[in-house]
Formats: structure tokens, sequence, C-alpha cells
């Protein structure tokens, strides 16, 4: 089985994507983090994230390895990440990577759990249960600036608030695989929700497809 969550970030995608895997037994990848690794390798070799050209070369090279890097959560890496995912060669070269992980999870599991932008609409359009993970711009940023200030970071409220916007902007406007809901997607929207209440109404929607699947 693939799960397939989408959502804008700190939507709360990740804990959901992460909490599911867990009590599914499912392997997990988050696709966020390929275009990080690929925006934080530019960066750290002094590339232009908007040069396409290098851009696809580093993310043909991706590894599982560079998935781990310590510098993928900044909020630099996040801003060149987005744009780095809107260049269509980025994109075609990492598509493999996701596919793969999705057909062929690590860890002999019964399944995959992927989230990102375009999982349920173009990376695994056949994914028996995709989500779509949103919350109020507010509250996002009220949680990434939380997130940054724990970090020891600056995490200046209307300042996240800003960058979150512009982000979501070029991530639902670019014209290659914007952030969009599939049209079967169901929509969790997490704003007044914690986790465990999220995580709770995802396990219900796949326990109902488990349950259609048996029927069929
Ligand atoms: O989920 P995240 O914040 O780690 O993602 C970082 C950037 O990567 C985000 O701004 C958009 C992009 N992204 C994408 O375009 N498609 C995906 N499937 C996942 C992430």
């Amino acid at each position: 089985m693939i799960v397939a969550i989408d959502g804008p970030s700190a939507s709360g995608k990740g804990t959901l994507a992460r909490g599911l895997a867990k009590a599914l037994g499912f392997a997990y990848l988050d696709s966020g983090s390929l275009y990080r690794a690929v925006a934080a390798k530019l960066l750290a070799a002094g590339f232009d994230p908007n040069d396409a050209a290098v851009a696809e070369q580093v993310a043909r090279a991706i590894s599982p390895d560079d998935l781990e890097r310590p510098d993928l959560r900044s909020e630099a890496v996040a801003q060149a990440a987005s744009r780095v995912a809107a260049l269509p060669p980025v994109r075609a070269a990492l598509l493999a990577f996701q596919r793969d992980f999705a057909k062929r999870p690590p860890g002999a599991t019964g399944g995959a759990v992927l989230d990102g932008r375009d999982i349920g609409t173009v990376v695994c359009p056949e994914a028996e249960v995709k989500l779509f993970v949103t919350a109020s711009a507010e509250e996002r940023a009220r949680r990434r600036s939380k997130e940054l200030i724990e970090k020891g970071e600056s995490g200046i409220y209307a300042r996240v608030l800003k960058e979150m916007r512009e982000r979501d902007d070029r991530d639902t406007a670019r014209s290659h695989a914007p952030l969009v809901a599939a049209a079967d997607a169901v929509e969790i929207d997490t704003t007044d929700k914690d986790a465990n209440a999220v995580l709770a109404i995802a396990l219900a929607v796949v326990a109902e497809k488990r349950k259609s699947f048996r029927r069929d």
C-alpha cells in the first residue's frame, strides 16, 4: 500500500507521515528532504539555486546519505529548496528515486508513506490512500517559529510568516507539479488539532480503504 501525503510547510504532514509509517510498519520518505539536499549541496558549493543545469546534475547524483545532512532544516536551505523545486529538470531527476522508494520500500515493509507537495498528483497518482494536510498560514508560522526558537535560531513570527507565504506562493504558483490536492485526496485541516487527533483521522481513512480492498 502507498500512502501519499501532501500539503504546505508546517501543516503537520511530516509528523503525520512519521506517525502513520510507525503505526502501520511502513517505510517513510520525506520527499522535501530530496529538494533540501539538492539546495544544501548547491549552497555549500557556492552555486545559485536557480541554475537549472547545475541543479539537475546535483539532483541526479543525490544518494540516501545526502538526506542525513545536518544543514537540511535551516531557513536558507528551505528557501533555496523551493527555488530548485520549481525547476522541471530537477523534479524529473528526483522522480525515479521517489517512485522506486514507493514501489520497493526499504526494509521489506508492507508499504510506504511519502510526503511532499505532488505525491498524490505526480509521483504516485496510483496511491491507495491520499491525504492533503492543511492549516492556516498563521498557525503554520506559529509552529515554525516555535521550532526555530527551540533550535536556537531566530524565529521572529512576522518574518517567518512572510517567508512562509513567499514559499507557499512559489510552491503553489509554479507551472510544474504545483502544490495542489489530488481530486481523490481526503483533506485534513490540522489548525485546531493535535498530532494524535490527526493520526487517528488518517488511520481511520487507511482502515476504511483496507475494508474496501477486502470487499472488492
Ligand atoms: O516539505 P519541505 O518544507 O521540506 O519542502 C522543501 C521544499 O521542497 C518546498 O518548498 C517545496 C519543495 N517540495 C516539492 O516541490 N515537492 C515535494 N514533493 C516536496 C517538497
